[in-house]
């Protein structure tokens, strides 16, 4: 029998009869301020199950090892089973955002560098910012992986910015989460949405992410269908 292993704000995890794969399911809640605010959006969880298909499925053809096995339903996937680490990786190319506020600076500074950021990823604690020499003093993860992690998120910020902005899209920062399998591997888990990441379009300056249901500044899934649209013209089978 399947049994629901863990229920995020956004998504489901099952078990399935195989006991290296997992179900996910995406659900239609969408939260800000960390859960204390949420709402259903028809639609959402479907936009997000087919977005981060087809972005998975383009980080694995262009070499990056991900959790993702396959889409096997509107709003469900199977993915491997992997332990996760329980950190936010987040990289910004443009400041936005907590990074904005922190820092003082206007959104949509260019940054000289991408910025790679670590959050230790717990609800009780609003997952706090969490430096290298605290993640291993805590045990988080060893420097290894977090090489290795650091070496991901880099090729799939210059996989994913061009490929965003030959959709008219700036890939302005996003959060992704890495898993251990079994064999001790680093890969990619979590999703790929605009959920964790900030899209702006290019021409009009117009948030085309969860921005839009933080800020209230119109409806989430016109938004995320017109990101998916984008994304099926150059990737969709
Ligand atoms: O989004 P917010 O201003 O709260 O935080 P941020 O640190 O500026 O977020 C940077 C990026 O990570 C944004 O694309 C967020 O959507 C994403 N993020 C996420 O997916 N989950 C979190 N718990 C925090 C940030």
């Amino acid at each position: 029998m399947a049994k629901m292993i863990y229920a995020g704000k956004a998504k489901q995890l099952w078990t399935t009869d195989d006991d290296q794969l997992l179900r996910v399911v995406y659900t239609n809640q969408a939260t800000a301020l960390n859960g204390k605010r949420k709402d259903q959006i028809s639609g959402k969880g479907k936009l997000n199950n087919e977005i981060s298909t087809l972005v998975f499925k383009y980080l694995a053809q262009n070499g990056i090892p991900t959790h993702f096995v396959k889409k096997i339903s509107a709003t469900e996937e199977l993915v491997k089973k992997v332990s996760i680490i329980p950190l936010e990786v987040v990289t910004r190319n443009i400041g936005a955002g907590h990074f904005a506020a922190r820092f003082g600076v206007k959104e949509g500074l260019r940054l000289a560098v991408p910025v790679e950021e670590l959050y230790y990823k717990s609800d009780e604690l609003d997952d706090p910012f969490m430096n290298e020499s605290q993640v291993y003093a805590l045990k988080v993860a060893i420097p290894a992986e977090i090489k290795q992690i650091w070496q991901l998120s880099r090729q799939v910020n210059q996989l994913l910015t061009p490929l965003f902005a030959s959709l008219g899209l700036q890939l302005v920062d996003f959060k992704l989460e890495f898993g251990r399998t079994a064999d001790g591997q680093i890969i990619l888990a979590d999703e790929f949405s605009p959920d964790n990441c900030r899209l702006w379009d290019l021409k009009t300056k117009q948030h085309m992410d969860k921005d839009v249901f933080r800020r209230e500044l119109g409806d989430l899934a016109d938004v995320y269908s017109e990101v998916l649209r984008r994304l099926a013209s150059k990737l969709g089978e």
